[in-house]
């Protein structure tokens, strides 16, 4: 019962779509109808306004680590802990809100890294940055860090994470289908641009 809750916080926690929020507080138009359509802070770069996409990723990034730490805290459990942003990356993916459609989870997953073990968050984000710098695309950095995940979890010493880290892993590129057919056709946008 207690692992029930504990998912179900997660999950609300995961679901606030901060992207969207943001954007629609600070007047950027409606992200439905801007570039990929995406609620993250990707897509909340392409109104171009910077703040808002730094505020998008924290906040995304915040949600998730928020999720497992309060569990891992209040419980003392890491089942518990891990339950919780497991359910937390669910909640930004599948939100209830948005009729269960939600983001592609790169910031979540991240947040999550840091507070599993933060030197593997550490490692994702610099893997997030060779991918995305050399491509300047955002969706090769997510898929760069989410491949290099499961191996800095093995070799930076998270391994009792590693079936969660798996399941993260395989969300993300599941999120990214779309991404990685535009990656393959040539078609996928640079960082900040609309569309090529
Ligand atoms: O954060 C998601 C990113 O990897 C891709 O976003 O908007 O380019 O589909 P987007």
């Amino acid at each position: 019962a207690a692992l029930a809750l504990w998912a179900v916080i997660g999950y609300l926690l995961g679901s606030i779509p901060f992207g969207m929020v943001l954007a629609r507080a600070m007047n950027l138009g409606n992200l439905r109808e801007i570039g990929s359509g995406n609620i993250g802070a990707t897509n909340v770069l392409r109104t171009g306004n910077k703040t808002a996409a730094a505020l998008t990723l924290l906040l995304d990034a915040g949600k998730g680590a928020a999720a497992l730490l309060l569990a891992r805290f209040v419980t003392g459990h890491e089942d518990a802990a891990q339950l919780a942003g497991l359910a937390a990356m669910l909640g930004h993916c599948y939100p209830i809100w948005l009729g269960f459609k939600g983001g592609k989870g790169v910031a979540t997953f991240l947040g999550l890294l840091f507070a599993l073990h933060w030197p593997v968050g550490i490692g994702a984000c610099i893997a997030w940055l060779v991918g995305a710098g050399l491509s300047r695309i955002s969706s090769m950095g997510a898929i760069v860090a989410a491949a290099a995940s499961t191996f800095l979890m093995m070799g930076l010493g998270a391994p009792n994470a590693l079936i969660l880290g798996v399941i993260l892993t395989l969300l993300v590129f599941w999120r990214h289908r779309a991404n990685m057919r535009r990656i393959k056709a040539g078609t996928e946008p640079k960082i900040g641009e609309t569309s090529t």
